[in-house]
C-alpha cells in the first residue's frame, strides 16, 4: 500500500526550480531511500511533505488523503515525524527531557482536557501524565541504548548519540512514517553501522522509513527501494541493484561519488 505520495510536486524559489514535477511514493512498511547530488532538491521535497514548506504546484497525499498545505503540527499529529540535516536538539535540556518534548509536541497535552478539575485532581492527573510520558521516553532511550545518558545535558553527548537522540525524539511522537534527513552525516563507520541496525529495527516496529543519505553503503544495504533526484527531477526509481546499474544515476551521481 502507498502510505505517502506526491503528485507532480514543484517548488520554485524565485527563478530556482528546487523540485520539479516530482511524483514520489513511499510504500507502507518499507525503507525508501532518497538520493542525489547536493542541491538536487531532497531536503526541499522533505520540507514540502512535512508541512515546513508549501509546494508551488502539485499535491501531497498521506493514506490517500490530500494533506497539501497542512501545518507541520497537524501533519505530525497525523503520524508523520522527521529529523533534520542539521541537528536540532534542545542542547540545554537533558536527554530524557528532549524525548519527552517530542511526546508533548504530539499530544499538545492540555492538563484538564477542557474539563474543570479541582486543584488536587488536576495536580494528580498532571503527575500521572508526567510519569507516563517519562516512562515512554525511557522506553525510547532503551531502544537506542541511550539510558546511561538519561540525565546528561544533550549538548554533552557524543555526536553519534546526538543524532540518535534526535531520532528518539521523533519516534516519541509515535509516527507511522519517519523521515530522516542525512542521519549518518558526520558519523564514524562504527556509529554508521550501529545506525543501520537501528533503522532496520525501526522498520521492524512497523514504522515506514524514508531517508536521505549520501553514505551509499548504508543506502544500498538497508533500502528496499530508492528514488533518485537530480536538478529537482526524479530521474530513477528502483531496487538498490537497479539503481546501482542505472546509467543515468551513475552519470548524475554514483560515478562522481567514487572519484
Ligand atoms: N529557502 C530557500 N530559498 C531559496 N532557495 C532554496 C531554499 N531552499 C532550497 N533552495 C535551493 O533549492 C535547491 C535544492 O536544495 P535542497 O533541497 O536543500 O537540496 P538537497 O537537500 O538535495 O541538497 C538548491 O539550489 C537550494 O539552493
Ligand atoms: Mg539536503
Amino acid at each position: 500500500m502507498i502510505l505517502l505520495e506526491t503528485k507532480a510536486l514543484t517548488r520554485t524559489y524565485g527563478g530556482v526550480v528546487a523540485v520539479s514535477k516530482v511524483s514520489f511514493q513511499a510504500q507502507e512498511g518499507l525503507i525508501t531511500g532518497l538520493i542525489g547530488p547536493n542541491g538536487a532538491g531532497k531536503t526541499t521535497l522533505f520540507n514540502n511533505m512535512t508541512g515546513l514548506d508549501l509546494p508551488t504546484a502539485g499535491k501531497v497525499y498521506f493514506k490517500g488523503k490530500d494533506i497539501t498545505g497542512h501545518s507541520a503540527h497537524k501533519i505530525c499529529r497525523m503520524g508523520i515525524a522527521r529529523t533534520f540535516q542539521n541537528i536540532r536538539l534542545f542542547k540545554e535540556l537533558t536527554v530524557t527531557e528532549n524525548v519527552m518534548v517530542g511526546r508533548h509536541f504530539k499530544t499538545g497535552r492540555n492538563v484538564n482536557h477542557g474539563r474543570t478539575l479541582t486543584a488536587v485532581g488536576s495536580y494528580l492527573q498532571m503527575n500521572r501524565e508526567h510519569q507516563q510520558v517519562h516512562a515512554e521516553a525511557m522506553r525510547w532511550l532503551e531502544f537506542f541504548g541511550l539510558e546511561p545518558f538519561a540525565n546528561e545535558l544533550a549538548k554533552n553527548l557524543p555526536y553519534g548519540h546526538q543524532r540518535e537522540l534526535e531520532i528518539a525524539r521523533a519516534l516519541a511522537t509515535e509516527p507511522t512514517l519517519l523521515f530522516l534527513d542525512e542521519p549518518a552525516a558526520g558519523m564514524n563507520p562504527h556509529e554508521t553501522a550501529s545506525l543501520m541496525a537501528t533503522i532496520r529495527r525501526i522498520r521492524d516496529l512497523g514504522i515506514t522509513v524514508v531517508l536521505i543519505e549520501h553514505d551509499m553503503k548504508l543506502v544500498m544495504n538497508i533500502c528496499d527501494t530508492i528514488s533518485v533526484l537530480n536538478y529537482g527531477e526524479n530521474i530513477a526509481n528502483g531496487t538498490p541493484s537497479e539503481i546501482r546499474g542505472n546509467p543515468l544515476v551513475i552519470e548524475a551521481y554514483l560515478g562522481k561519488e567514487e572519484e
